[in-house]
């Protein structure tokens, strides 16, 4: 099979013109990835490329060792990935040890995966690991809302997940396990991945101070819908807060209510009194 007519790249450069159109994608900013099932290899390995020589991740992963993804170029911009997607985005392989990938198709006209590769292996690494293999996307975006908050709200995880979570009925229920916030680093090398990952034991959504979010989930579906949530939340307190802040709110009661209806554990550490 041709590799743009798979169904996951197909819904791949949907996801990505979806989160351009949401103004989360400004120039190359953000990137995406997803560790590709086994029978969709087999459908198009016909049409890869296994002569190409390796290169070093930055990082080691070997829990991926012989896995493949199809992830976002460096520098490369998500308002293009529709219209020539062989030269924005990749399918790359690693290698037995972890500390390699190759290109085997894609970026026809140069260039290598995303700088935030090594954030983007460790985070699939310990998602495989947490989630028996279910999780296999990684999103990657700067959503405004988001990142206008992390100039406000102290950089913990108990302040950003109570005050998203009061903000929307359904977030409690959508990111019932909170959020992750890494203090501000420098993007793109390994010590990011590392904070980063570390978080992603945790949580499925995890904010960088200044910069953006990442998200994982089990598909294109679930990940870009989880983004949407939280950027929306994050929407809803910042107009909240340029009001004068809450005259009333969703109470801790509230909320284990609101758990023991849709069935999900909420952690006390969260419902504090304020
Ligand atoms: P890339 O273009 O290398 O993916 O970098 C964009 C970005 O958002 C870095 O954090
Ligand atoms: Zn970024």
């Amino acid at each position: 099979m041709n590799v743009l007519e798979s169904k996951f790249v197909q819904g791949f450069i949907r996801m990505a013109t979806d989160g351009n159109n949401m103004g989360w994608h400004e120039r190359n900013g953000g990137n995406f990835s997803y560790r590709i099932k086994d029978e969709e290899i087999e459908q198009i390995k016909s049409n890869l490329n296994f002569e190409s020589s390796w290169s070093k991740i930055g990082t080691s992963v070997p829990n991926l060792a012989k896995e493949y993804f199809l992830v976002t170029g460096s520098g490369k911009y998500f308002r293009n990935v529709e219209l020539t997607p062989e030269a924005n985005i990749a399918i790359i392989e690693v290698d037995e040890t972890g500390e390699n990938y190759r290109i085997l198709w894609g970026l026809n006209e140069g260039g290598r995966p995303t700088s935030e590769l090594p954030s983007h292996l460790m985070n699939h690494e310990v998602k495989k690991l947490a989630t028996n293999g279910a999780h296999r996307v990684i999103y990657h975006a700067h959503t405004p809302n988001m990142i206008a908050l992390t100039f406000v709200l102290p950089l913990e995880d108990a302040v950003f997940t109570r005050e998203l979570w009061e903000t929307m009925t359904e977030c409690p229920v959508v990111f019932f396990q909170g959020v992750g916030v890494v203090d501000w680093m420098v993007p793109g090398g390994r010590d990011i991945a590392v904070a980063t990952s570390e978080l992603m034991k945790k949580y499925d959504v995890v904010i960088w101070a200044h910069h953006g979010m990442f998200c994982s989930g089990e598909d294109f579906d679930l990940t870009f819908g989880l983004m949407h949530t939280v950027e929306k939340a994050a929407e809803v307190l910042v107009k909240v807060l340029a009001m004068g802040g809450r005259r009333q709110t969703i109470t801790p009661n509230d909320f284990r209510e609101l758990a023991d209806e849709f069935n999900v554990t909420l952690d006390e550490k969260f419902l504090f009194e304020e």
